[in-house]
């Protein structure tokens, strides 16, 4: 049967377009346009092979194919990331002071690196820096440089972080975790723009952006007085909050797919995964966010080996047995077993393509209780292109209003 699978992924001036034709294979044709570069041609191929494969087996929906849904390489098509587009959008020509809260693993130092490529000091530094990484001296040496002699072991004089980042964006991750001396010395630098390095005499004068972030809730911090108000307010100028997964469900699928095409591209094969699996991965709380969900697609990745299906078995237990996938596709579309299964057990990819697309069309007809637009859209795929599934299976009449599949 031949599909008609496309999908278009952009990849910075670059644009690929794979088709799927199970007859020939898989991906039978992939043309790279806006680009000499071959790295970006093959990252933008790789990409388009990767969603066209998965929308295939009916694992995205539309806006991701369509390239939508992802902003300066942050993955996301829901309400509250599109807000967060938006903010960065807004704030890309200022050089406004930005706090990013969120929870470990949300994305925010993704996001800070969005903002910084987006400024107008996108081609001077990005430095970061983890304030709960060092002690209190060495993070002050590290922040604003030191001279040679100031202390055992500066034997020659070093500049911090804030100069080697002027003119460019000094990203100060965890800042919650500053001590109340710090606090005080990151305020001029923030007020003024200046700072004194450890051992100097003279005061040095930078011209650098920053961009902080936090997992704590520094407000509460304020009140119970571990965390400078002042500092808090000159942190505080932009306020970015980025979404904890569970919050944004809907960008699961993206993501996952997202994180598939990037494992595709590193070892130039595609793997797709079972519908149970993905049912356990759409269904899972995710504590431990996006870092979280990318851990466990490589884990899967490399567990299946040379398996084309990763399979549920290959699950961390805590996201096999933590959820239940409801009853997905099931029999009478032929290699199928037992409720909420889709057994795959052909031998080449396209057969099992083939079976799984069968028995999630006859899935989707049943649960839109034969309603073709409805269940066009929820399979992600235009009506037109159903009804020729439908009759390319033969599943005309396979399933009618009695509910009889
Ligand atoms: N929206 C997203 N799209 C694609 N990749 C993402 C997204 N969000 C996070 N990631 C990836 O997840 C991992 C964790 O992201 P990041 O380090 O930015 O999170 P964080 O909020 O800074 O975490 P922590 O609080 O632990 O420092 C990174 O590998 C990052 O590339
Ligand atoms: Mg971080």
């Amino acid at each position: 049967m031949a599909s008609e699978t496309t999908s278009e992924a952009p990849n910075g001036g670059a644009s690929a377009r794979a088709e799927i034709s199970p007859e020939a294979g898989v991906v039978v044709t992939c043309e790279v346009r806006g680009t000499d570069d071959p790295a970006s041609a093959a990252k933008a191929a790789a990409d388009a092979a990767g969603l066209a494969v998965a929308k295939h087996m009916g694992a995205l929906p539309k806006q991701a194919i369509a390239g939508e849904g992802s902003y300066q390489g942050i993955v996301g098509q829901s309400q509250p990331m599109l807000d967060l587009f938006r903010m960065l959008e807004r704030i890309k020509g200022s050089s406004a002071t930005v706090l990013i809260t969120g929870e470990n693993g949300t994305g925010k130092e993704l996001v800070a690196h969005a903002i910084h490529d987006l400024s107008n000091r996108a081609k001077s530094r990005f430095v970061a820096t983890n304030c709960s990484a060092f002690n209190d001296n060495l993070l002050e040496s590290e922040l604003f440089g030191h001279r040679r002699g100031s202390f055992t072991g500066a034997v020659a004089d070093k500049p911090g972080l804030f100069e080697v980042a002027d003119g460019g964006t000094f990203f100060l991750d965890e800042v919650g975790d500053m001590s109340p001396a710090l606090q005080v010395k990151l305020l001029r630098v923030l007020q003024e723009g200046v700072f004194m390095p450890v051992g100097a005499t003279e005061q040095s004068k930078v011209d650098t952006r920053i961009v902080a972030a936090t997992n704590r809730d520094l407000t509460a911090m304020v009140k119970e007085g571990s965390f400078r108000e002042d500092l808090y307010y000159r942190l505080h100028v932009v306020a970015l909050k980025v979404p904890a997964l569970r919050e944004r469900r809907d960008d699961i699928p993206i993501l996952v797919a997202h994180f598939m095409a990037r494992l595709a591209e590193r070892d130039g094969r595609q793997k797709v995964l079972s519908q149970r699996a993905q049912q356990h991965l759409m269904a899972h709380g995710w504590p431990g966010n996006v870092r979280e969900c990318e851990n466990e697609i490589e884990r899967l990745w490399v567990l299946s080996g040379d398996e084309g299906v990763i399979g549920e078995e290959h699950l961390t237990p805590t996201i096999r047995n933590g959820t239940r996938p409801g009853p997905g596709p099931r029999s009478s579309a032929g290699g199928e077993a037992g409720p909420g299964m889709v057994q795959i057990s052909s031998r080449t990819l396209p057969e099992a393509v083939e079976t799984l697309e069968r028995a999630m069309i006859l899935d989707g007809l049943k649960t839109a209780k034969g309603n073709k637009t409805r269940a066009a859209e929820a399979l992600g795929i235009s009506r037109r292109n159903l009804i020729r599934k439908v009759q390319a299976y033969g599943l005309d009449g396979a399933w009618n209003d009695k509910g009889k599949a």
